[in-house]
């Protein structure tokens, strides 16, 4: 009989934490016991899996006795607290969190990208940001035919980046402007229904949010270089749940728009959509519920003989979060790589 593995979902009442369990289920991921671990306001509540209903537990050292994996998704304060628990009591964390993506005994996963990183795993396993994860798995398959030298990236990300809630109000500011009423923000900083806002993630003293330097250090981090020169303008737009993005990638030569076709119609985790007559390209609407990153729109940069533009849309909550998760955790497996983790002990060095 081939294992199974006893999983925990910590912030399973969240947008990624459902989805994750979803996944879990429809990918057939080899679960003997599954925990399902959120607040104690949650507790009282149960989610089904596999046509059982689970309670909701509060996360607590006791929760991960026996666990195998965490797939932990309730933001980076909680991961920073429970992580290195769940590693001392055996497990290894899958962590959707900005909290130790870049430490650099934490490796940085995107699995079409750098499987080989998670051999080095000591207990924790970063997954990147949405944003890095969608352009590193469009780019790294040119990446790897010409050098990228530059990326220019303009984002367009949906409400669900900011979790449950925020995709929720959005939903409740729509219907009040609709009725003619002030559109309330608590979740979100300002009403984004029927408007949109530069990512509201803290700035730094040159100027760029947080989100926007993810872009740049974590990709740098996948790609094992930092040569890449990337610069970014982070935007959060009314879209439910998949995020977009327009990218101008500068290469070391010339790369023709067919040839990054071809290449990008056989790479793994994208899907090229495009149908120039029709003026038919990705939309996030179509990407929502899809694994893969819609890429198209590919052609010359007219101002560069060595550039491209091109846009992608894929699902932030799927892809750019709790899928690429379960993939990182179907490596391990694959890999046979669950071993007992070297108890972690985060470094301070960022
Ligand atoms: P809860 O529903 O009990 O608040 P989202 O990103 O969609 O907002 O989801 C966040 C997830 O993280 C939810 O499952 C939420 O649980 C969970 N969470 C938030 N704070 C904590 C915490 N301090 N301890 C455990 N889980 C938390």
């Amino acid at each position: 009989m081939s294992k199974s593995y006893s999983v925990a979902i910590l912030g399973a009442t969240g947008a990624v934490g459902t989805e994750l369990l979803e996944l879990l289920e429809s990918r057939n991921f080899p679960v003997s016991n599954l925990k399902l671990l959120a607040s104690q306001r949650s507790v009282g509540r149960t989610l089904s899996f596999k046509g059982e209903n689970l309670p909701i537990e509060a996360v607590s050292d006791r929760a991960f006795e026996g666990v195998d994996i965490v797939l932990a998704s309730a933001g980076g304060s909680t991961s920073k607290t429970w992580a290195a628990t769940a590693v001392e009591k055996g497990a290894v964390v899958i962590d959707n969190s900005s909290a130790f993506r870049m430490k650099k005994e934490v490796p940085l996963i995107v699995p079409e990208v750098n499987p080989q990183a998670a051999a080095n795993h000591q207990g924790i396993i970063a997954n990147p940001n949405c944003t890095t994860i969608l352009m590193t798995v469009a780019l790294w398959p040119l990446h790897q035919v010409k050098p990228v030298q530059r990326i220019v990236a303009a984002t367009y990300q949906s409400a669900s980046g900011a979790g449950a809630k925020a995709m929720a109000e959005v939903k409740t500011q729509a219907s009040a402007i609709l009725q003619g009423q002030t559109p309330v923000a608590e979740v979100l900083p300002y009403p984004l229904a029927f408007n949109l806002f530069p990512h509201n993630s803290p700035l730094n003293d040159e100027g760029y949010c947080e989100e926007e330097m993810k872009m740049v250090n974590e990709t740098r981090k996948i790609f094992g270089t930092e040569q890449i020169r990337i610069t970014a303008t982070c935007v959060r737009v009314p879209v439910l749940r998949a995020h977009s993005e327009a990218l101008n990638i500068e290469f070391e030569t010339p790369f023709s728009p067919d040839e990054a076709r071809e290449i990008l119609s056989r790479s793994p985790g994208v899907k090229l959509v495009e149908d120039w007559r029709a003026n038919y390209f990705p939309m996030p609407i179509e990407a929502t519920g899809q694994d893969e990153v819609l890429v198209g729109r590919i052609r010359q940069d007219i101002s560069h003989p060595c550039g491209l533009e091109l846009w992608l849309c894929g699902d932030q909550i799927r892809k750019g979060a709790a899928l690429n998760a379960v993939q990182i955790a179907e490596l391990l497996v694959e890999k046979n790589l669950l071993r007992p983790a070297i108890a972690y002990a985060p470094s301070k060095k960022i």
